[in-house]
């Protein structure tokens, strides 16, 4: 049985040809490969501004650590996310205050907003869930309104695009992940992106210790100030070679998990028992991160059967995200948030499978993903009359 892993990162000679040479240099940080990772995505998502970074969760971090945020301080956040898009606040000491999803796209409910706003809030944190793009015209608008600093969260989010601006654009700072399963990879890794000069500059010292001159702007070897707080979130030059060549493929890659992804909705239309996210928006370019199904209410009890089913036929599977993250323990440990807060975060967690569509499998692999999980859905069924 040939196995349809749910990601697999995908390498050429080239990836390989590009980590031996930075090897060969002798330049492991600090050094070209970083600034040309930056240029390149500069070009591809059209921003003015990139700064590249250990991962998406330290470009999340840096973004409130630049804004200065503390005890005290609120940051609106979507409860069905990775941890990380609340971690990232939650390592500032200010509070994430979670606001639920909207059922459709599995996005921020973003008419539940405003309510969540009191006068401790610094800012609004935006995920487009699984490269769904969020309306970014209507968070702007809020966001302008109440004077609040925008942090999109576009760790699945490379190749999204709304009403033809790609994401991370729209707001004041975009936060990528390049970790493996992602869109494209640099094993581990982040970029942020911005459109404001001040903030790419900052940053760009926030990253590296807060020291004002990085190993190649010295004069003097050695010889450098720090001028304010900082971390080590650098991306390193083989991390970066790595992207600079993964970039060059996602196009690629991104074609695939489109045409992966459509057939796979065509070959789940009308399914009994389940049904799917919404993946199309006018204008706008999902960028597929997977395909999510939904069960019914009355098969989600069964849901881990289905999944055995499924990995025992040789299709892989996830769950993005297990959990709406206030339901996490240490979220509800430390704010008290229970069950029945997030009803709607709440049931894409507890009846939600993910499928594979990336760039690693085909429409061969589309055809078998649905007919094993009609089956598995037939196997439920049956069990359930
Ligand atoms: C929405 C979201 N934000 C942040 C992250 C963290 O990314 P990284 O692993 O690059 O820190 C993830 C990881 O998958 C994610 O899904």
């Amino acid at each position: 049985m040939n196995e349809i892993v749910f990601g697999r990162p995908i390498f050429g000679e080239e990836e390989g040809q590009a980590v031996l040479k930075v090897m060969a240099s002798g330049t492991l940080v600090h050094g070209p490969k970083l600034k040309e990772f930056e240029a390149d995505f500069c070009k591809f998502t059209g921003a003015p501004y990139a700064v590249a970074v250990s991962n998406c969760t330290a470009a999340l971090h840096l973004a409130y650590f630049y804004l200065g945020l503390g005890p005290g301080d609120e940051v609106i956040v979507p409860a069905q996310t990775h941890t990380a898009t609340a971690h990232a606040v939650e390592l500032t000491g200010a509070k994430p205050v979670f606001v639920d999803a909207e059922a459709l796209t599995g996005n921020i409910d973003i008419g539940r907003i405003e309510a969540a706003i009191t006068p401790r809030t610094k800012a609004l944190s935006i995920v487009h869930f699984l490269g769904m793009p969020v309306e970014m015209d209507k968070v702007m608008a809020i966001a302008k309104k109440r004077g609040l600093f925008v942090v999109e969260d576009c760790a699945l989010a490379t190749g999204t695009y709304y009403n033809g601006v790609h994401a991370g654009l729209h707001g004041d700072v975009g936060c990528f992940s390049f970790y493996p399963a992602k869109h494209m990879t640099t094993s581990e890794g982040g970029m942020l992106i911005t459109r404001h000069e001040k903030i790419a500059q900052t940053i760009g010292r926030q990253r590296a210790f807060g020291m004002d001159r990085h190993v190649g702007e010295r004069t003097i070897p050695g010889v450098y100030d720090v001028q304010g707080l900082g971390f080590n979130y650098r991306m390193s030059e083989i991390n970066a070679a790595l992207g600079v060549e993964q970039l060059k493929r996602l196009p690629g890659f991104l074609a695939k998990r489109a045409e992966n992804h459509k057939a796979l909705t065509a070959a789940l239309q009308g399914v009994k028992g389940l049904s799917m996210l919404l993946s199309e928006r006018a204008g706008s370019v999902h960028s597929h991160y997977c395909h999510t199904v939904l069960l019914d209410d009355a098969i989600a009890p069964k849901r881990v059967e289905i999944i055995k089913y499924l990995n025992g036929n040789g299709v892989g599977t996830s769950i993005y995200y297990p959990h709406p993250v206030p339901y996490m323990t240490f979220y509800r440990q430390k704010y008290g948030y229970k069950e029945g807060d997030f009803p709607v975060a709440a049931r894409i967690s507890d009846n939600s499978i993910a499928l594979p569509v990336g760039p690693h499998i085909g429409l061969k692999e589309m055809e078998i993903i649905a007919e094993t999980l009609k089956k598995a859905l037939k196997a439920v069924q049956g069990e359930l009359k």
